[in-house]
């Protein structure tokens, strides 16, 4: 299915999608990667300039919501890979509209071409575990599971794996839906909780913890993440949905003290914030069918930490810009009024409620 491809990735320098571009071309000397990305904020061109010179890899800078654009590409190509995607909960609670629009249109626009040619195998649409919404303690989503989108973000991207379904029933496109768990790794834009926070303690900056700092997330190695997708591509059913998770899940403060410690910095840096609006208190996943297919993740949570805390150490030219740049207005917006009524964190006295 991969080995001598010709494989459309979308989203290709963001953080998955650079990460799994990559992956692809140094598991598959025969296989060829056109790489549609729209190169928002989120994407970063310097994510692939190891490959720029690689005659088996190509950038089309373009919108995957652009059906002549996608048309042109899609008649070249076996498989698809759909990364590209808005994906930042607290942005889709300021506006919702560009999520809309890429995750749910764009992802109709892929689909809709993609089933008016035959010579696409393969259509994985990179979910995400936050469709299911929050879970119980002790629970784990199963695929079969109803979907509870809690977030904008949660909901644009469920918009899109029903769409997926549609176009599987419907027309019989060769569609698998894969929903991870929350990544960490190399090149993951700064705005996320794990880079905002090493990023922030090596600036010696506060760390904004929402709430009490209890909420659960999954952490999964970005590169048993890549893993996973290209076993499924390869073995997966169509029609089917994987889910792909690491069964490391930490609470938020816990993780917030562990980089601290792997960081040498104080816990003080840690500061309790008002809560991200409807909140998702935790997600879990039951991954065994993935794990039926043979996959099983290499990193467990502190070996993912350390190596995504050493590249953060060892790149400061990748993410010392994006500070200076438009996103000061982001974080400004985010976390002025936070930061300023913030609770800093006493060992002494818990966490606040
Ligand atoms: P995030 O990285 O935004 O991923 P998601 O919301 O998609 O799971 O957030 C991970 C967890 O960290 C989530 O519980 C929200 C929390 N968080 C903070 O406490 N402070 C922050 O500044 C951010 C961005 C997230």
């Amino acid at each position: 299915m991969l080995d001598d491809a010709r494989i459309l990735v979308t989203g290709g320098c963001g953080f998955i999608g650079s990460n799994f571009i990559l992956h692809l071309l140094e598991r598959y000397p025969d296989c060829r990667v056109v790489n549609l990305d729209k190169l928002t904020y989120a994407s970063n061109h310097a994510n692939l300039r190891d490959v720029e010179g690689d005659p088996r890899y190509r950038f089309v800078q373009g919108d995957i919501c652009d059906g002549e654009l996608v048309d042109g590409l899609m008649a070249e190509v076996d498989v698809v890979f759909n990364f590209a995607a808005e994906t930042h909960v607290d942005r889709s609670l300021m506006e919702a509209g560009s999520f809309i629009l890429t995750d749910v249109l764009g992802t109709h626009v892929l689909l809709d071409s993609a089933r008016r040619h035959p010579n696409v195998k393969r259509f994985v649409q990179v979910s995400t575990d936050e469709v299911y919404g929050e879970m119980s303690p002790g629970a784990r989503a199963k695929e079969s599971d109803p979907l509870h989108p809690r977030s904008p973000y949660a909901a644009s991207k469920a918009g899109g794996d029903a769409q997926c379904n549609a176009f599987f029933e419907t027309y019989g496109l060769p569609v698998i839906i894969t929903r991870a768990a929350n990544n960490i790794g190399p090149r993951q834009h700064i705005e996320k909780m794990v880079p905002l926070f090493v990023t922030s303690a090596m600036r010696d900056e506060p760390l904004p913890l929402y709430g009490d700092g209890r909420q659960v997330r999954d952490w999964l190695y970005v590169e048993d993440h890549c893993r996973a997708l290209e076993l499924i591509a390869r073995e997966g059913e169509p029609g089917e949905v994987y889910n792909i998770g690491a069964d490391n899940q930490e609470e938020n403060i816990r993780l917030a003290k562990a980089l601290l410690q792997l960081l040498e910095k104080p816990l003080s840096l840690i500061r309790f914030v008002e809560d991200r609006k409807g909140h998702d208190r935790r997600y879990a996943v039951d991954s065994s069918k993935l794990r039926a297919l043979g996959w099983a993740p290499q990193h467990d949570f502190l070996s993912a930490l350390e190596r995504t805390v050493q590249w953060y150490q060892e790149n400061r030219w990748w993410w010392e810009p994006i500070y200076a740049g438009p996103f000061r207005d982001y974080y400004q917006r985010q976390y002025g009024d936070r930061l300023a009524s913030g609770v800093p964190y006493d060992p002494e006295g818990g966490t606040p409620q």
